[in-house]
This record gives C-alpha cells, structure tokens and sequence, in this order.
C-alpha cells in the first residue's frame, strides 16, 4: 500500500472525529482504558492449538455464520435442491469449495477415482473409455470461471421477496480449475464431421443430460478434476465434472460419465423447460445458455448491516459476463439518478467474477443502493422492469435485472423496487 491512500484516508477519518460524527471506538480509546489493549490477555498468556490439531482446517468458530443455506419452502426434497453461497459475507472472486452453492438433481453421490469411467461414444472414429488415471495424463490447463445457475434470482422476477444477497443473487460461484480441454480428449476420439453437437451426461440418477453444440465443446469447455488447488468436493462433481465457461449452470455436469457426439441436440428424459425462458405471450426463448452480464452488491446488503454509523464506508460486490470481461460497474446511491463508476479490484477475467468497490462518506442518510454492471460486448445491465417489459412474469429464468437495496438511516439493508 501507498502512503498517500492512507493518509487521505486518515484525514477524513480525523475530519469526520473532528466533526462529531461518530467513530465511538477510537474516540472512547483516548479517555477510558481499553483492556484489550491495557491488559494481557489469556490467548497471550497460554499455548494455542498445536501444529495437528486439525489435520484439514476449518474457518475459526467465529465466522460460522458464513455457510451456504437453502430455503425450505423452495423444494419438497433436499436431494433435489438447491443452496445459495453467503456472498454477502465473502471477499474477492474466488468461492471457497465448502460454502460454494449446490444444485443436485437427485443428491451428490460418491464416486471414487478407482471408480470413475468417462466414455466418449457416438459420431466418433474410435469410442474410448477412460479411467480417471488416463485423464491425469492429457495436458493440463487453468481456468477460473463463475457457474451460475440459471434460476438465480428467480424467485424475484414477481417483486422483491428475499431479504439478503445470498438468496436473490447466491446461485453462483467462481472457481480456479483445473483439468483438461474437452476438445483434446474429442480429439483423441476423432470426431466425425457428421458430428455438430455433444451430449454430456452424469453418474448420479438424475444424469442431467445436456446438449451442447460442438462449437462450444471445441472452444473453451473443461474437463476438470481440481478446483481452487484442490479435488473437487462431492457435492461439486468429485472426480469429474465439466466446465462450460459463461453458459448456465445446468450444462456443468458432474460426475461426468458420458460424452455423445450426434448430429443434432438430443433432448433428455425429463424435457419440457430446459434451456428456454417462457415469454408473456405463450412462447418461449430457446437456447438462452449464455449468462448475460449481472452485478449485485454484496456489502452493504440486508444480511451485511452498516454497523459503524456515518463517515466512511466501503460498497463492494460482484460483477461477471458470460460474454467475456466486464468493463465497468456504475454505482448508484441515489436510486439511479446519478452513477459513479466503481473501481474494478483486482484482475478483471473473461467469464469470471469481478469484485467492484465503491467508497464513499455516508452522511447517515437513507439511501437506494444499486450496480449497473456493463461488458465488453458493450452490454449495460437492466433494469429488472426492462426486463419484465421484454420477458413478462411467466418465467424464472435469467433474471439479471438490477438489484437495489434501501439502505436505511439506522444502517439496516433491505430487498426492495424501485418504480
Ligand atoms: N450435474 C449432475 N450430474 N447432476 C445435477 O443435478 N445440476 C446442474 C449442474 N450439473 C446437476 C449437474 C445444475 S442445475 C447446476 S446450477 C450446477 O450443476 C450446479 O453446480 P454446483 O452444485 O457445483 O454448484
Ligand atoms: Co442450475
């Protein structure tokens, strides 16, 4: 870090103190003695944990709060669920495995590597099976991609319903693979030319058969056994699933067991709404499987509080494309009068997650707090009743629509719309 951040920072800091405007703490710490600083403390006077007492970590107790957490009255079965990712209390772009969402069909199963068989069959010169030891074996690359699913924020096309992030926007998370591409393993099998597009399947009961077209098979989709350094959990494909830059969740398959070349989409078992957006007037958008680009704030947001009064205060959430790189966040605090382009933090990836932040002194006023996020294809987020206009209410999927969160003068956050 600079010196010069700090000390503007330090200046409004001052600035703010100076003016009456809260910061108790620090203002407190120059007349009463803080024991946490006077005194010594029992964690500074005993051994802590030694080197083996948890041979595979956990977070500390205190942030046991920061786990995924579903909706009950959301499905009849858990096995056939969905949980949602607690953004709200997450930092930077990358999803820990262990509080990244959860969608299974029928359960996430146990699949061992001894196991796992992944067939290549269909229009191609020679079928091939392999085990998972043959797959360790092909070139391997890194990716870091968000998986959305498409029902992410779909229980909020009617009006606003949920209250915090993690539910309206928590159907996503973003991870480093890595694995093989699928176009070298299509490769090895030889793809006829009758061949257009693939269907993937899984090992669980389900099997969450999906058509992909070959063009995107050859261009960027994974084959991935290691995310964020390490196997995949279960619930996310252990050994084996797929990585479909950019396009809906519902084509990652996991526990990938089967790879078909045809000559044209193969429709599954359970088919009526998959891949379509049903439209107002009875008609439905078909092959909507790329992410058009979305952004939520996560902080402040209605399970992120403003705790510390006015003067300072950082907005930060999260911005991605299924159609390459964002450009820029607008945010707005005003209820979109006026936007203010927020700082990309970090580095900005092609279908990945980007973390915006925004800073600003709040004057302890209330506030409509909303992102814009806008791509490199030029796209500019919607509004959500832009999107109701053009879509209508008979569908739940796509919702990229703005998010807006009334930030009230006591520093609770809640869901609302804005006219
Ligand atoms: N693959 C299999 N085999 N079975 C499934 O139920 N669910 C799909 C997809 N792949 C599913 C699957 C759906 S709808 C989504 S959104 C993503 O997996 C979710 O991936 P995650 O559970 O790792 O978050
Ligand atoms: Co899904």
């Amino acid at each position: 870090m600079t010196d010069e951040p700090v000390t503007s920072r330090r200046a409004f800091l001052a600035g703010t103190a100076a003016a009456g405007a809260g910061l108790a703490a620090s203002a407190a710490a120059a007349q009463t003695p803080d024991p946490l600083i006077t005194e010594v403390q029992e964690w500074a006077s005993v051994f802590g944990d030694p080197v083996d007492a948890t041979p595979y970590g956990l977070p500390i107790e205190f942030e046991s709060h920061v786990v995924r957490r579903n909706v009950e009255w959301l499905t009849e079965s858990t096995a056939s669920s969905i949980n949602f990712t607690p953004i709200h209390a997450l930092e930077g772009t990358i999803t820990p495995q262990g509080c990244a969402f959860e969608r299974h069909h029928s359960g996430a199963i146990s699949l061992s590597k001894q196991d796992y068989r992944l067939m290549i069959n269909g229009l191609v010169e020679r079928p091939l099976v392999f085990t998972f030891d043959d797959l360790m074996r092909f070139p391997r690359q890194i990716s870091t991609a968000f998986c959305e699913c498409a029902a992410n924020g779909g229980m909020e096309w009617g009006g606003a319903q949920l209250e915090g992030c993690q539910f309206t926007q928590g159907m996503i998370h973003n991870m480093e693979y890595t694995g093989v591409m699928l176009r070298d393993l299509l490769a090895e099998a030889g793809v006829k030319p009758e061949g257009k597009w693939i269907y993937v399947e899984g090992a669980d009961a389900s099997s969450n058969g999906r058509s992909i077209p070959l063009e995107k098979a050859l261009d960027d989709v994974m084959v991935a056994f290691f995310a964020n350094g390490e196997a995949l959990r279960k619930e996310h494909g252990y050994p084996v699933r797929l990585v479909v830059p950019g396009w809906e969740g519902n084509m990652w398959v996991k526990w990938l067991r089967r790879i078909g070349v045809y000559h044209q989409a193969v429709e599954s078992r359970e088919e009526t709404s998959k891949y379509t957006d049903l439209m107002p007037d009875g008609r439905a958008r078909k092959w909507t499987w790329v992410m058009d680009a979305k952004s939520v704030i996560t902080s402040p947001s209605p399970q992120a509080p403003i705790r510390h009064g006015k003067g300072p205060l950082v907005i930060t959430g999260l911005a991605w494309s299924g159609h390459g790189k964002i450009t820029r966040v607008d945010v707005s605090v005003d209820g979109g009068n006026t936007w203010t382009p927020a700082r990309l933090t970090g580095d900005v990836k092609s279908k990945a997650l980007t973390r915006f932040h925004h800073d600003m002194v709040w004057d302890g006023s209330e506030m409509f707090i909303m992102s814009r996020a806008v791509d490199e294809t030029g796209y500019v987020q919607p509004t959500k009743q832009a999107l109701r206009e053009i879509r209508g209410l008979n569908n739940v999927y796509h919702n990229n629509g703005i998010q807006v969160w009334w930030v009230r003068a006591d520093g609770e956050v809640e869901n609302v719309e804005i006219a």
